[in-house]
């Protein structure tokens, strides 16, 4: 049994979701699926197992940046976990993008230390799996969900010292900043399982104001992400 999901192997589904907030992973489970058992709770790590319109399907918390996402992962990895989309929430880069807009990355810049430590410091990119992108992508479509698809980064760092780091990621047509993909597509190529990563931009810099997502605004996001999450986990 691993040290921080105290699980047993065939306890998750190889399909997992992987929000950051524990009480997250929480209303997913209780509103999204059917015939729902907790997992873990070590740490307050909540997980669950359920269905979804009939296919089995866990969500997991990650909690916040790639260290602990990397533990997580592992330990899902462990568990016989063979398809992870990250929910998750990000700070928009690009001027056109507004608070609640719904975004799939592609690929994550690597702007922490956990992800490097993987590869030994060796250029790499951390790539989300090209067929969880083409199903989150063809359900938003289907769904009639507009989605912005490209290249985001994570950080180790979320009160960012550097006043001019996002610009310079932005004038790189990095779309957004969150704190755990990276990690999550690295981990997807070397222990060969297949990751994506879906995010609501939570917050923008307006005119050097940092504006932040109301709680309603956030709730109706999170409903679409995590509907069109699963449709590309379960498909
Ligand atoms: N918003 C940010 O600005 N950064 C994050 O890492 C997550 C949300």
């Amino acid at each position: 049994m691993p040290i921080h999901v105290r699980a047993e192997m065939g306890d998750y589904a190889e399909a997992c979701l992987l929000p950051g907030d524990p009480l997250r992973a929480r209303y997913i489970a209780e509103t999204f699926l059917e015939d729902v058992v907790q997992r873990n709770a070590e740490r307050g790590m909540l997980g669950y197992t359920g269905t979804f319109e009939g296919s089995p399907v866990s969500v997991q918390s990650s909690g916040m940046g790639c260290p602990s996402a990397a533990i997580v992962i592992e330990e899902l990895v462990q568990l016989g976990v063979k398809k992870i989309m990250r929910v998750g929430t990000c700070g928009g880069l690009q001027p056109d993008l507004a608070i609640g807009d719904l975004l799939c990355a592609v690929s994550s810049a690597p702007a922490d230390s956990t992800a490097s430590h993987y590869v030994g410091g060796e250029p790499h990119v951390p790539t989300a799996d090209f067929d969880l992108v083409h199903g989150a992508v063809h359900h938003a479509k289907k769904l009639g969900k507009p989605m912005r698809v490209g290249p985001i980064v994570s950080s180790d760092i979320f009160y960012q010292p550097d006043p001019d780091q996002a610009r310079r990621w932005s004038d790189r047509g990095l779309l957004a900043v969150e704190m755990e993909a990276a990690v999550l597509f690295t981990l997807g190529a070397l222990r060969r399982i297949r990751t994506g990563c879906l995010l609501i931009v939570s917050d923008v810099i307006v005119e050097g104001e940092f504006v932040r997502i109301s709680d309603e605004e956030m709730r109706r996001a999170v409903d679409e992400m995590t509907e069109l999450a699963l449709h590309a986990v379960t498909a």
